[in-house]
């Protein structure tokens, strides 16, 4: 394993990491900074960002950094989840036992929405995410379900997150009624190159790395490839430490980068 070749305790660049252990990028802490002000705010927020940004690691940090007495924090991946259990889970979350027709389940989420947050001082959290493959009817369906005009304040914080076609999607004409209630919108943006060589320093810190393995040619180039999207730049980080170990490479350097790139086919 390439692990032990570089005197490494842990697979440096895994899918998973650890909210606290996240590399505070500018983009991950402004958007944490902007969910700041979602929270205090309420209401609906949207996050996008190119495939691999960090859009779904930095929400589930946010969630994380939430006290749990006073606020309920709920996850739905479109990818995964239909839009009928979307909405059944969030009934069953909220404690209910979900209506058959739409338009009760409706009410009865909106009723126990209300009653969380006045009568247990409870806040949701609901974050809907990989939101570009929702289709338009459910975009107005989230209007009406999320429609408590009757009320001063929103009971609820709602972030709708996804790739940057749902910024465009939102802006269609059809789509103003929802588009013209978000109360925050932001575009994650990848890393620089300073934070490029910043963020495979500190995941190879994190793995126990005691030299610098990657030189700095080897960093520029995969900054330049990966254009600093993290997603990228932990599978080209990884594949290039493989093919480092293969060809007994001690440190990495550009053509290293360039060979995982093809591999890669970026
Ligand atoms: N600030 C960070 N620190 C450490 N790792 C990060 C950071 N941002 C992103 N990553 C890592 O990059 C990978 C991609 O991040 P994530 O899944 O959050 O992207 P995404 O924007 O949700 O992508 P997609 O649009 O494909 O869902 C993950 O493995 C994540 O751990
Ligand atoms: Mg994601």
């Amino acid at each position: 394993m390439f692990t032990s070749f570089y005197s490494l305790s842990a697979r440096p660049f895994v899918k998973e990491i650890k909210s606290e252990k996240m590399f505070p990028s500018s983009s991950h802490q402004e958007l944490l900074a902007r969910l700041s002000y979602l929270k205090d705010n309420k209401g609906i927020g949207m996050v996008v960002g190119e495939a691999g940004a960090g859009k779904t690691s930095s929400l589930r940090a946010f969630a994380a950094s939430l006290n749990p007495a006073l606020y309920r924090a709920v996850y739905f991946p479109l990818s995964t989840v239909t839009v009928t259990d979307f909405y059944r889970g969030l009934a069953y979350n909220l404690g209910l036992l979900p209506a058959f027709r739409k338009v009760d389940l409706f009410r009865q989420i909106q009723e126990a929405i209300q009653d969380l947050y006045s009568g247990k001082k409870v806040t949701p959290l609901i974050v809907l995410d990989e939101l570009q493959l929702a289709s338009t009817q459910f975009l107005s369906d989230l209007h009406l379900l999320f429609n408590f005009s009757m009320d001063s304040e929103n009971p609820f914080i709602l972030v709708l997150c996804g790739l940057p076609a749902l910024s465009m999607k939102l802006s269609l004409t059809h789509n103003q009624p929802l588009n013209q209630r978000l109360m925050m919108r932001y575009q994650m943006d990848g890393l620089s190159k300073e934070e490029t060589k910043g963020y495979l320093e500190h995941h190879m810190r994190l793995a126990g790395a005691n030299y610098p393995i990657f030189s700095d040619s080897a960093i520029e180039a995969i900054s330049l490839v990966s254009r600093g999207w993290p997603r990228l730049i932990n599978n080209l980080a990884t594949t290039s430490l493989i093919f480092g170990y293969q060809k007994g490479l001690k440190t990495i350097d550009e053509d290293a980068v360039r060979q995982a790139a093809v591999e890669l086919g970026m």
